[in-house]
């Protein structure tokens, strides 16, 4: 099948890369001329695992091909929109402008049998306002809105193998139509036997953000815990060990630290309360304010054991920040608590060194004042103090015996709670977390 990708970015390029990869012919349109350069070289603009084999194959296949024209995407059948939606600089609600020109771009290359699917994860109702726009426009083209669940670091995996697929469709015909182009799609996905729900176009919208206020509110959920255990003396993972054998808990996404980051839950919270303050019902979502402002305590609660341990004052002290992406197996810093604790810091005057197996480049663009480690051990030699932000498996694996001689203070904080307290304490360290005795 004939498919446009609008929109290559962490969703949009590994879309257009697996659709090419289960047999499609994909075009993948994006209006940064650099970006469409690299990924046109069969390399991925952002970290992902395994992202550049399937960009390469892709390519190789000649099923895969890059563009910045939108006229390109003219011969498809079914294109997908997967631009960003970010919050808005006025206030919580999400910025539609990229999603609005995608439309508008590809308005005079659409044909009357063809389908736009969105990806992107907007405020509910704009799968109808896109089908007026095109209405006024005279364009026939139906339009369904079909989220995307993937996850950074997995992004092939739930790609390929989601855990669902969500059809949101009109009534009638044209909505029986796009069911029917849908499963063209993904026919090797429905095949592995993949629940699909056909839903109206403004329950999808709504199961998107749904999902990932769902999400952002159970960690924030074992967060406020965790502030709790800390008052008590008691142990928040396990705590979370405890409850998430109950399977109507469950254990994932109950991990306390640093708290949630990325380009998507932190704006997708905010555009969700936004979005029912629109509608009139605010107060139904009134409580993922409650949700933002327990994560942003987090990263207050980090920063604050990090003047603690020195002594209340960090002017000219050394800090070593281990992690810099929002979560690992990413170079993404969007939101990043691992990157704020960092900028906190050295503002606050201290001097921070920090490391990231993949976003050091990013931050670097971020804050070119930062210093930056290549490595853990490098980072933490001559540290005062010795922060872990994101749990790439390396700062997981890192012997507290070996490494111990290298600070001029042993003292780690462990912000993502996933080094064992015993080892780094029996190793020389002084060693704290969140919410753990
Ligand atoms: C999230 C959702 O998990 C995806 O399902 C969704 O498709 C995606 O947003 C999106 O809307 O595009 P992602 O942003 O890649 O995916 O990251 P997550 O794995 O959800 O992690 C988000 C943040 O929560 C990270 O900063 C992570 O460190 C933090 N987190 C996660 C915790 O602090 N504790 C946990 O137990 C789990």
């Amino acid at each position: 099948m004939k498919i446009s990708v609008i929109g290559c970015g962490y969703l949009g390029a590994v879309h257009a890369a697996g659709l090419a990869s289960v047999g499609h012919e994909v075009v993948g349109i994006d209006v940064d001329a650099a970006r469409v350069a690299v990924l046109s070289t069969g390399r991925a603009p952002f970290f992902e695992p395994g992202l550049d084999d399937l960009l390469a194959e892709g390519l190789a296949s000649g099923r895969l091909s890059f563009s910045t024209d939108p006229a390109d995407a003219a011969d498809a059948v079914v294109h997908f929109i997967a631009v960003g939606t970010p919050q808005s600089a006025y206030g919580g609600g999400a910025d539609l402008r990229y999603l609005d020109a995608a439309v508008e771009g590809l308005l005079p290359h659409l044909s009357a049998d063809a389908l736009i699917a969105g990806k992107s994860t907007v405020p509910v109702g704009t799968a109808e306002r896109i089908a007026e726009r095109l209405e006024q426009a005279g364009v026939r083209t139906i339009v369904a809105w079909n989220p995307e669940f993937l996850r950074e670091g997995f992004a092939i995996e739930d790609t390929l193998r989601p855990d669902r697929l969500v059809y949101g469709v009109e009534a009638g015909p044209r909505g029986e139509r796009a069911v029917e182009l849908l499963d063209e799609v993904y026919r090797t996905v429905l095949d592995l036997d993949t629940p699909r729900l056909v839903t109206s176009r403004e329950t999808a919208e709504l199961v998107k953000v749904s999902a990932n206020a769902f999400l952002a509110t159970k960690i924030s959920f074992i967060n406020a815990i965790s502030e709790v255990a800390e008052a008590a003396g008691a142990d928040v993972t396990a705590i979370a060990d405890a409850i998430g054998f109950d399977a109507r808990i469950g254990r994932r996404f109950l991990n306390a630290g640093v708290g949630f980051g990325g380009g998507c839950l932190p704006k997708d919270i905010r555009a969700f309360r936004a979005r029912a303050d629109e509608l009139g019902v605010g107060a139904s979502l009134a409580f993922l304010g409650e949700v933002d402002s327990i994560n942003l305590r987090q990263r207050d609660r980090v920063a604050r054991a990090v003047v603690d341990a020195l002594g209340g004052d960090p002017t000219g002290r050394r800090v070593a920040i281990l992690g810099l992406a929002f979560k690992p197996n990413s170079d993404d810093i969007r939101d990043s608590p691992a990157l704020d604790i960092a900028l906190r810091l050295q503002s606050q005057g201290a001097t921070v060194v920090a490391t990231d197996p993949q976003a050091v480049e990013n931050a670097r663009r971020v804050d070119p004042d930062l210093q930056f480690a290549a490595t853990a051990e490098d980072a933490i030699a001559g540290s005062d103090v010795t922060v872990l932000l994101t749990e790439w498996q390396q700062f997981r694996d890192l012997d507290p015996a070996s490494i111990v001689g290298l600070p001029s203070s042993p003292y780690m904080i462990d912000g993502r709670n996933v080094l064992d307290p015993f080892a780094w304490r029996e190793a020389g360290w002084i060693y704290r977390s969140l919410g753990r005795p």
